[in-house]
Order: structure tokens, then C-alpha cells, then sequence
């Protein structure tokens, strides 16, 4: 079998929880201010899982939105990748479940571990795949659930991070266009400038490691930005001229969405105007490995990009890593909010263990926020959805 020629988008989907936790709600947990937050990040709001989700349930109902708006069956797909850095368990794979909740019967399935560049390296993994004719389409995810790994006493990083999930399908066409040119980094130097200490080999989670709050993110949050904003208009750069042209040949960016003034530091280092630049972290915050697909979404359903744009998907992440995809695109955008609609989250279901029920999910100063008059409007501890609501809950809603 000759191998086909290109990868394309054919599917494209997002998925965010219905809770909005806003910058007022975080001046209640911490010494900050919705000012400091909107003048030094950008972020405004950001979603948050309730406890009956997980980034499996996320990553299906966006994998299923991706597979409407191209047209096939789940069936269809032979490759599942998930690029997560928030997985529903160390094992199995979050992709394993994914498969089975998406009603997939065929297809390999994977996690990939590559922090916030994780979509990037998932997506150039599938051009590989169906560009060698190992695969002819593959479902690449990027889903986090990262508010379940957040200090809420450390104002330096609880203000940051979101939930959500976005896909694409990635298919074999002998027509030109897709992915152009790809470059990925990794510079182990920055390791432990954003990482989770414990769970691993190094340091099992414990009793003592709890004790210690190791079970959260932790941030060198200037150094990090340093990296960023040095690496992600290099990263891009590199791969334009791969792709044989200029930044000023691309129609629209779609960086990780980490920090609006780290996308206005790539814009000003690629020489570009902001308006190349999708942005949409101030609804989001950063959503890790889910950020680049989630943009790339609203980015088509909103108009942005049509056929024969050029694009760039950038992102950087812990490692420190990062990646960059240029890209034509070749698929009809009006495509994208039928396939959105197609798909009823409430319809979507993860397989549960037997004989095992997990400890409330949500961190106790989230679940006391949500307590408190003023707070967000859906319980977070929504554990069965359309249940009716306790006659009490209703005291505590806006
Ligand atoms: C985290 C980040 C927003 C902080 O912004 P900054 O302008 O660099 O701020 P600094 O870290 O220099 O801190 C300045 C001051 O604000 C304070 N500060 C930090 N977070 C604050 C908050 N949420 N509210 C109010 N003040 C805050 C700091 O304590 C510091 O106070 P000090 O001068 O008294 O020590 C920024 O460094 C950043 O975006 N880094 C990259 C993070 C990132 O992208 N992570 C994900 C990678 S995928």
C-alpha cells in the first residue's frame, strides 16, 4: 500500500464545563485582585469541572463533537491519542476510556505526556501515523482537568489554570494541504519549573506527601515566562521556515492560550499585529494541553480561519517543551457547529470501577466557595446531572 500523501482536519470540536469561576470569585481565596489578574495574565473567568466529570468525560463528548464535524462514524477512527497532563488515573490510559465511551470498537489508543505542548506533539504524532500510512484517521485529543491540582492558598498559581477539552480528526487525502511544517523542543534544563512533585516513582503520593501540599502544581512563574516567550516565537519561526514562509505568509496564530502578554511578546518577535493572534484566555484561563485545540475550534466556528489559510499552532509547557504546526487548511468551517450540536455531554459516559467509589474530587476551598452567598451558580457536586437539586442548594446560587 503506497502511503497517502497528507494529513488533513477533517473534525474539529471543544467541550467546557458549565461552572465559571471568575477572577471576583478568586479575590475570596486569595490576596489577589480581578485588576492584578486582568493586568498581569489577561484571564477573566475560567471553567470548572463538576465532580461528575472527569478529563476522560471531557476528552469524549469533545472527540465525539470532532467526529460529527467531519463526517464519520466513531468507528471509523483507528488511532486515539490524548495529550493530558491531568489523566483520569495513572493507569489505564485516559485514551482507553475515551475509546469505550465514544462507542470505539477498532482503534489503538494512547496517552500523550507533554505538558501544555501536549496537543501539538499528540497532533504531529498523527500526522506521522497517517502520513506513513499507519493510520488513515486519527482522533487527537487535548483534555485537562487541572483545578483538581491547584493550591488555592498559592495566589502565584490558582488564578492561572482552567478545565476543558478540544479535538480534531486528522485523515489521509492525496489532495495538498495539512500540516507543512512541524517543529517540537524539549529542554530538560527547565524541569522542574512548573511540575507536580508527588504521584510519581520519585515520591509515591502519602499521608506525608498531602502533608506537604506535593500533590499540586508548583511554578517558577518568571522563569516560565522567560522560557515562553523566548521559545514559542522561535518554535513558530522554525516551523514557518520549514514550511517555506514567512510569518507574514500566515492568515492566523493559534498560541496556548498562557498569558496575554506572552502572546503579545510572540506577536512582537514574529513582527506581526495582534489581530494574527487568536486569543481566547480571557474566558478560559490556560487550560493546559486542551488550550490550543479549544482556540483552534472557536477560531473556525467563529469565522476566523476558511480554506487555504495558513496557520500556526504554537504552544510551550512544562519539560519545558514546546511545538509548533504549520498548517493549510483545507476543511468547510460551517462544518464545525453542527458537529458541536450534534453531541449531548448528559449522553456521554465513562466506564466507572466496580466496587470502587472515588473521594469527593472537588479541593475543599473550591467546594466552600461555592458554598458561600455570591458564588459560582452551579454546585460543583453535582454528582448526578437533572437530579433535582436540594431544597437548600438554591440559597446559595446567584
Ligand atoms: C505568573 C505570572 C502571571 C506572574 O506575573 P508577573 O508579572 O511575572 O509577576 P511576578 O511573578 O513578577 O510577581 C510580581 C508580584 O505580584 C505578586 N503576585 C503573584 N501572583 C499574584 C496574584 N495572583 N495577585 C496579586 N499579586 C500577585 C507576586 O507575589 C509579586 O509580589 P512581590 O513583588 O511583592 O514579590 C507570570 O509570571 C506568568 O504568566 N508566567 C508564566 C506562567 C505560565 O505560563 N505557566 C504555564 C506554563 S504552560
Amino acid at each position: 500500500m503506497s502511503a497517502p500523501r497528507a494529513a488533513h482536519i477533517t473534525g474539529w470540536g471543544h467541550y467546557a464545563p458549565e461552572q465559571i469561576l471568575t477572577n471576583k470569585d478568586l479575590e475570596k481565596l486569595v490576596d489577589t485582585t480581578d485588576e492584578w489578574i486582568v493586568s498581569r495574565t489577561g484571564m477573566r473567568e475560567r471553567h470548572v469541572a463538576a465532580a461528575h466529570e472527569t478529563t476522560a468525560s471531557m476528552a469524549a463528548v469533545a472527540g465525539l463533537r470532532a467526529i460529527a464535524t467531519a463526517g464519520l462514524a466513531p468507528d471509523d477512527i483507528d488511532l486515539i491519542l490524548v495529550a493530558t497532563l491531568t489523566p483520569d488515573y495513572p493507569m489505564p490510559s485516559t485514551a482507553a476510556l475515551v475509546k469505550e465511551a465514544i462507542g470505539n470498537t477498532r482503534a489503538a489508543a494512547m496517552d500523550v505526556a507533554a505538558a501544555c505542548s501536549g496537543f501539538v506533539y499528540a497532533y504531529a504524532t498523527a500526522h506521522a501515523y497517517v502520513t506513513s500510512g499507519l493510520a488513515s484517521n486519527v482522533l487527537v485529543i487535548g483534555a485537562e482537568l487541572l483545578t483538581r491540582f491547584l493550591d488555592y492558598t498559592d495566589r502565584n498559581t490558582c488564578i492561572l489554570f482552567g478545565d476543558g477539552a478540544g479535538a480534531v480528526v486528522v485523515s489521509a487525502s492525496d489532495a495538498p494541504g495539512g500540516a507543512l511544517g512541524i517543529e517540537l523542543t524539549t529542554e530538560p534544563q527547565g524541569a522542574y519549573m512548573i511540575w507536580l512533585p508527588s504521584g510519581g516513582s520519585r515520591s509515591p503520593s502519602s499521608g506525608e506527601t498531602v502533608a506537604r501540599n506535593e500533590h499540586f502544581i508548583r511554578m517558577e512563574g518568571r522563569e516560565t515566562y522567560r522560557f515562553a516567550t523566548r521559545t514559542l516565537a522561535s518554535t513558530a519561526l522554525a516551523s514557518v521556515r520549514k514550511a517555506g514562509l514567512q510569518p507574514s505568509d500566515i492568515d492566523l496564530f493559534i498560541p496556548h492560550q498562557a498569558n496575554i502578554r506572552i502572546i503579545e511578546a510572540v506577536a512582537k518577535g514574529l513582527d506581526l499585529p495582534m489581530d494574527k493572534m487568536f486569543v481566547n484566555l480571557d474566558r478560559y484561563g490556560n487550560t493546559s494541553a486542551a488550550s490550543v485545540p479549544i482556540a483552534l475550534a472557536e477560531a473556525v466556528n467563529s469565522g476566523r480561519i476558511k480554506p487555504g489559510d495558513r496557520i500556526v499552532m504554537v504552544a510551550f509547557g512544562a519539560g519545558f517543551t514546546s511545538g509548533a504546526i504549520t498548517l493549510e487548511w483545507t476543511a468547510d468551517p460551517a462544518r464545525g457547529l453542527a458537529g458541536e450540536a450534534a453531541v449531548n455531554p448528559n449522553d456521554v459516559h465513562v466506564r466507572a470501577p466496580v466496587d470502587w467509589d472515588s473521594v469527593d474530587p472537588i479541593p475543599a476551598a473550591l467546594a466552600e466557595l461555592m458554598r458561600r452567598p455570591g458564588g459560582p451558580s452551579v454546585p460543583l457536586d453535582d454528582v448526578i446531572p437533572d437530579e433535582p437539586r436540594p431544597a437548600t442548594a438554591g440559597a446559595t446560587q446567584t
